[in-house]
């Protein structure tokens, strides 16, 4: 278990933290591998009953690390990030996410696989993918225009639009705004409330909310944007896009 997810179980519920504060929380593979094995055994262990994934009050993440996209890429089903999708979809148990500060790219499309999300007044979700020579992954291409509508969505994925907190509450994507300093507790507080119902009833009750057909839809459509995202990673667009972040500089998609 890398340091960079801090790992924590107490009455019940699961907390996943961020823990990369210099990088932004930018999540690399070693964390990607983290978050998939505490979900994966936290399905199976009766001490686990609701599970949490925060980050700091200036910072959810700011994605994938862009270092690690340049040097390894994902590697197939069974890469560490692919296994993070899965697990995320498949959690049969109650998700909560607690959002401050920027959530990019897997930042906010891990939202879309969260029963509860609570953001602070400061967050700012952003799913840049075109815009790095990318396509959408965690299944976002379908679960955001079901949510938001297609053209809402044709600015957040094909725009890259970053929307802010109230936009994200009046579309759907958060429950509720607070200030920064009080939004992993209260994810917290509705965690321990949550964990204290019966288990089967909330398992049952989210696999008749999620489950069947949408289930179905989600995995394959995670397959199919990995299909497409394999393909553009190595392209010359995402290898101008990256380079051009990490040279702090605009990228040139001049003929691409
Ligand atoms: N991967 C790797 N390093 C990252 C990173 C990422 N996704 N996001 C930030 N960092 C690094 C920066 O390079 C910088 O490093 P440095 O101190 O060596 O210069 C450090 O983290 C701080 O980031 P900075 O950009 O200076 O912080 P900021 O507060 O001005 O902006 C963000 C925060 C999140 C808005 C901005 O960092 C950003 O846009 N990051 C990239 C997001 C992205 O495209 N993610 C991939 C989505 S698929």
């Amino acid at each position: 278990m890398t340091e960079q997810i801090l790992h924590h179980v107490e009455e019940g519920v699961l907390s996943l933290t961020f823990n990369r504060l210099e990088r932004k929380n930018a999540i690399a593979v070693a964390m990607y591998a983290a978050l998939a094995d505490a979900l994966e055994q936290a399905g199976g262990d009766p001490a686990v009953r609701v599970a949490v994934i925060q980050g700091h009050e200036t910072v959810f993440t700011a994605g994938n690390d862009l270092a690690d996209f340049l040097n390894h890429r994902p590697g197939g089903e069974e890469s560490p990030a692919f296994r993070f999708l899965r697990a995320i979809a498949a959690f049969e148990k109650p998700l909560i996410a607690a959002v401050c500060g920027p959530a990019v790219g897997i930042g906010t499309t891990l939202l879309f696989h969260c029963d509860l999300v609570y953001a602070g007044d400061n967050a700012a979700f952003s799913m840049p993918f075109v815009n790095l020579g990318l396509c959408p992954e965690a299944a976002s291409s379908l679960l955001v225009p079901r949510m938001f509508g297609y053209h809402r969505a044709a600015e957040a994925l094909l725009l890259g639009e970053p929307f802010r907190a109230e936009t994200a509450l009046e579309w759907g994507l958060v429950n509720r705004i607070v200030p920064p300093a009080e939004c992993n507790a209260l994810a917290q507080t509705q965690a321990r409330r949550l964990a204290a119902k019966p288990l089967a009833s909330l398992i049952a009750t989210k696999q008749l909310m999620k489950g069947g057909t949408q289930a179905d839809e989600v995995r394959a459509r995670m397959a199919a944007e990995g299909e497409q995202f394999a393909q553009l990673l190595p392209a010359p667009a995402a290898r101008e896009a990256m380079t051009a972040f990490m040279e702090k500089r605009t990228p040139d998609f001049k003929g691409l």
